[in-house]
């Protein structure tokens, strides 16, 4: 007995010693800013940190701290927001406004600290007010402990592959008059690469990003769509991509030549340069899943190149010059390719999957309508305004206090707690015609409350209800494994059988499939109030939106931390 709590106590000695050697601080000044931008022959005033598009990236190791100092000097109100960063107890920097904090007014400050704690790959941050992620966003990413490794061979060179969505317009206005009209808001005018349309965009030649790459070398690439509200297809001419992580979770590699990203979603990938040196486009357009919608079917692009291509020179047309060669992407509306990438993407396994669920949850998520005011004219379906909602509820953001200040305080009339554990009306809701009965939701800030350390497991049932789509289903302060995902509607009976326990991919979130479900499910081991939601834009605008409140447990690291002082006031 003796010896064994020697062992523990010395094995804990040392734990704490590898983390005090090795686990940094790292301080940023993020300062909140309008910088002239332009970018398809015209300049705007766009909302930036420190005057950079895309933002500064984070570079962090697993185990480190941040301690980000944001100053506000933009018109607008803003919070920014760590996507895929847990906060472990640390809720107060989470950021979604008047979710986990009051936004930081124009002339405010508030300062996010937070440790990463067993996470490593590649995630981002964003702002999380409004529409201004439009161009407040970038790159976080988690390298492993010092002296650990990644769980393959490491590449020679890294890159980061920011996509991004571009409106000729300012974002701001797109939304507000979308809000005012009712209609769906203006498809953005191009896609972009770390902040570059590419050269299939007017005036874009110049700035198109290049990847250099030596020849027989091994790349990672780290690829994150940041674009408001479209999933896109991904590709590289000529090359596979061997896909090692998704969402900062380590995946089992699969080799794919085409990728689908969804708005919140990351995916790290090895290219081995192993073709003819020369210059290959990297591409991105988007993948449809709406009706009869418009959208912007622009192509973005960037360049890999190979560093050993011959050099320009007088009089020969060469690599440099010539037109690079195009990867063939899907048709905008074909879903096959995506649900072959969704299959391909496992844990390694066996993944620590938890087995006996305590809290079964069932959520439609989906369109639909409010009616028009009388004597005004909306611009949505059969003249009413746009709408979304999950189980029915669409989703209500407070004005005068975060939700989770209201929780900890013990504050009233800020939310209630009757979010429906199962729609309150059962329906066919993948039919062809949704009865149109059941198309207005009703407005609502309710949150679902979940106790400490129980196994949480979510349906989430995508509706026909003006039209199906693929909704990316982000929760914030959690990663939970993906146990199954399909077409129509989710049975119990058979679809249960076929869930995956062995290797899952684990994620923060999910492309529930067009007219279609997915299941996942996770321990509720963090406290908060934790926001979950498309990460569409224009869908959380709408009300595509709940939160999960789960309670302290037992004792100080079972609980939420007390807020910081400096948490801005509303
Ligand atoms: Cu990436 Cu709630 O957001
Ligand atoms: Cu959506």
């Amino acid at each position: 007995m003796g010896a064994c709590y020697t062992l523990v106590a010395l094995s804990l000695l040392f734990a704490i010693a590898a983390q005090l050697g090795t686990a940094e601080v790292h301080y940023h000044n993020f300062v909140v800013q309008a910088k002239p931008v332009k970018r398809l022959c015209k300049t705007h005033n766009i909302i930036t940190v420190n005057g950079q598009y895309p933002g500064p990236t984070l570079e962090v190791r697993n185990g480190d701290s941040l301690v980000i100092k944001v100053v506000n000097r933009a018109r607008y109100n803003v919070t920014l927001h760590w996507h895929g960063i847990r906060q472990l107890r640390t809720g107060w920097a989470d950021g979604p406004e008047f979710v986990t904090q009051c936004p930081i007014k124009p002339g405010g400050r508030y300062t996010y600290r937070f440790t990463i704690k067993g996470q490593e790959g590649t995630l981002w941050w964003h702002a999380h007010s409004s529409w201004l992620r439009a161009t407040v966003y970038g790159a976080l990413i988690i390298y492993p402990e010092l002296n650990k490794h990644y769980p393959f061979n490491k590449p020679k060179r890294e890159a980061t592959v920011i996509l991004g969505e571009w409106w000729d317009a300012n974002p701001i206005d797109v939304v507000n008059r979308a809000a005012r009209t009712g209609a769906a808001p203006n498809v953005s005018n191009a896609y972009t690469i770390n902040g570059q349309p590419g050269d299939l965009y007017k005036c874009s030649s110049k700035g198109t990003v290049i990847v250099p790459v030596a020849s027989g070398q091994t790349n990672l690439l780290r690829i994150i769509n940041a674009a408001l509200n479209q999933e896109l297809y991904f590709a590289i001419a000529g090359h596979e991509l061997i896909v090692v992580a998704a969402d900062a979770s380590y995946t089992k590699p699969f080799t794919t030549s085409i990728l689908m990203i969804a708005p919140g979603q990351t995916t790290d990938v090895l290219l081995i340069a192993n073709q003819p040196p020369g210059r290959y486009y990297i591409a991105a357009r988007a993948y449809v899943t709406t009706q009869n919608a418009a959208f912007d079917n622009t192509t973005t692009t960037a360049i890999l190149e190979y560093k050993s291509a011959p050099c320009p020179s007088k009089g020969s047309s060469t690599t440099k010059t010539s037109k690079p060669i195009f990867p063939s992407l899907p048709a905008y509306n074909d879903s096959g390719p995506a649900t072959a990438f969704a299959a391909g993407i496992r844990s390694p396994s066996p993944a620590p999957v938890p087995n006996n669920v305590d809290v079964n949850l069932f959520f439609t998520v989906g369109l639909g309508t409010f009616n028009c005011p009388r004597g005004r004219t909306c611009g949505g379906p059969n003249g009413n305004r746009f709408t979304a909602s999950m189980n029915n509820i669409s989703f209500v953001l407070p004005r005068n206090l975060s939700m989770l200040q209201a929780h900890q305080f013990g504050i009233p009339g800020i939310f209630t707690t009757d979010f429906p554990a199962f729609p309150p009306v059962q329906f066919d809701y993948t039919a062809a015609n949704v009865s149109q009965a059941l198309w207005q939701p009703i407005p609502g800030t309710k949150v679902f409350k979940v106790k400490y350390g129980s196994t949480v497991q979510i349906v989430l049932q995508d509706t026909n209800i003006v039209t199906g789509e693929n909704h990316p289903i982000h929760l914030h302060g959690y990663d939970f494994y993906i146990l199954a995902q399909g077409f129509g509607n989710f049975n119990p009976r058979t679809d249960t059988q076929n869930f995956n326990l062995i290797d899952p991919p684990l994620r923060n979130t999910v492309a529930v499939p067009v007219s279609g479900w997915a299941v996942i499910r996770f321990v509720a081991d963090n406290p908060g109030v934790w926001l979950m939601h498309c990460h569409l834009d224009v869908h959380i605008t709408w009300g595509l939106a709940m939160a999960l409140l789960v309670e302290n447990g037992v004792g100080k690291l079972q609980s939420l931390e007390p807020p910081p002082a400096d948490l801005p006031p509303c």
